[in-house]
């Protein structure tokens, strides 16, 4: 069976889903954002759990527990930074979300929530955003059968108008 894909306006500590995705910083060692509320939500054993993972790279992505979330795991991963859209900005957000789709499936997780990676203190651009998160996320599925239910999580009744108008125009 396909994954069900949809988009949801919501805060995405509350989902009761298998995983959620944090959008962090290299040092994996909190900020703001989704960030900072996921590490609140969770409580402060996130923060040591991120302390023994030795940073994450760019595009990477690496697993904890949820702790205190209603969410059995936290894939952590790191985003470009938006520089203008040439310095390969597109294929690192790509692989954000392929690599945490990779890392859940890995840990048995069978649905995923994302928020809006890199779209807000790092500045991608909303739309140009929500087209590659949706790209690779059809293009990862195929390989990650053990997927089956995927959420993007919208902070924003814009991010989510924007969602819903991309997921009508895809096939399937
Ligand atoms: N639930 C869902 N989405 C959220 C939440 C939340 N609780 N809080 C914020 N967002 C949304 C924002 O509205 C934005 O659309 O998450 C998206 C990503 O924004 P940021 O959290 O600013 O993430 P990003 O742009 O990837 O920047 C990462 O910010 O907080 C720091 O440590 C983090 O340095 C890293 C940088």
């Amino acid at each position: 069976m396909p994954a069900t894909l949809d988009a949801l306006h919501a805060d995405i500590t509350t989902l009761a889903v298998d995983a959620i995705v944090n959008a962090a910083k290299p040092s994996l060692l909190g900020g703001g954002g989704v960030d900072g509320a996921i590490h609140r939500a969770a409580g402060p054993e996130l923060l040591q759990a991120c302390r023994l993972l030795d940073g994450c790279a760019t595009g990477e992505a690496k697993l904890t527990p949820g702790f205190r979330l209603p969410a059995r795991f936290v894939v952590h991963t790191v985003g470009p930074v938006w520089r203008g859209g040439l310095q390969g900005e597109a294929g690192l957000l790509a692989s954000c979300y392929r690599r945490s789709l990779e890392v859940a499936a890995a840990a048995g997780a069978r649905s995923i929530a994302f928020p809006a990676i890199s779209t807000g203190v790092y500045g991608y651009p909303a739309d140009a955003a929500a087209e590659v998160a949706l790209a690779a996320v059809q293009q990862a599925l195929p390989g990650l059968p053990g997927i089956e239910r995927v959420r993007f999580c919208c902070f924003s009744a814009a991010d989510l108008a924007r969602y819903l108008a991309l997921l009508a125009r895809t096939p399937g």
